[in-house]
């Protein structure tokens, strides 16, 4: 069987990883969180005390850490100079980070030469920004999903209460995927765009088992 890769990019909480995760499901295949990735780096730098925008203390600290993506029992961990950290990457204060440190070409071009290794093994379902316009350019399937900023925000309000995390307002929820949008569609390496030839498919009316019915009746695996 030969390998093909599904490629779902989209702004913040669209819910590309909950379809990702769904979809490689019923599919069989693995799923790669390319957002996992960036915000390792994030909180490597958060770790290290250095500010995600600082061009060269980034690429000194690149050059130190050991950042690595492991698949345990069918699930992503990252692993972060030998340590998982997989359970502190979605904090605020990581996610800022994220979006801070993925502004860099010198972090872009290590998470996308590393993605593509990776992709490269097996079928997979892959969620992120810049997926189908740059790291894998010729994937056979290629999504883009929107929602609009409101609904997006509620989603991202009630994920964060089910972990048990309060610590944000609707409106401080609103504000960081505002920021982060205009961050990751505005930067000049590698911003958000959907390209010609992606399938778009809009949330903001349709639940998840809908939106996943939708991206699969486009598959022909
Ligand atoms: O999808 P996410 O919220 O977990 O992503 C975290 C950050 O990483 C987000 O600010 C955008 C960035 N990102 C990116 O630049 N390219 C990707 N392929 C995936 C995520």
């Amino acid at each position: 069987m030969s390998i093909y890769q599904i490629a779902i990019d989209g702004p913040s909480g669209s819910g590309k990883s909950t379809l990702a995760k769904g979809v490689s499901k019923e599919l069989g295949i693995m799923y790669l969180d390319t957002g996992a990735m960036y915000r390792t780096c994030g909180l490597a730098a958060v770790k290290r005390g250095i500010s995600p925008k600082d061009v060269d203390a980034v690429t000194r600290m690149l050059s130190e850490m050991k950042l690595e993506v492991r698949f345990i029992d069918g699930t992503q961990h990252m692993i972060l100079d030998g340590e998982d950290v997989t359970g502190m990457i979605r904090t605020p204060e990581v996610s800022m980070a994220a979006s801070d440190i993925s502004t860099l070409p010198v972090i872009r071009s290590a998470m996308v030469d590393y993605q593509r290794k990776i992709a490269s093994e097996q079928s997979f379902v892959i969620d992120g920004r810049d997926i189908a316009s740059n790291v894998l350019p010729d994937a056979k399937y290629k999504f883009f999903l929107t929602a609009s900023a409101e609904m997006r925000a509620k989603r991202r309000l009630a994920e964060l209460n089910e972990r048990g995390d309060f610590s944000q307002s609707y409106e401080e929820v609103l504000r960081d995927i505002e920021l982060r949008d205009k961050q990751d569609s505005e930067r000049a390496a590698a911003p958000l765009v959907c390209v010609p030839d992606a399938i778009v498919i809009d949330t903001s009316e349709i639940d998840i088992d809908q939106t996943r019915e939708a991206l699969l009746s486009h598959i022909d695996e």
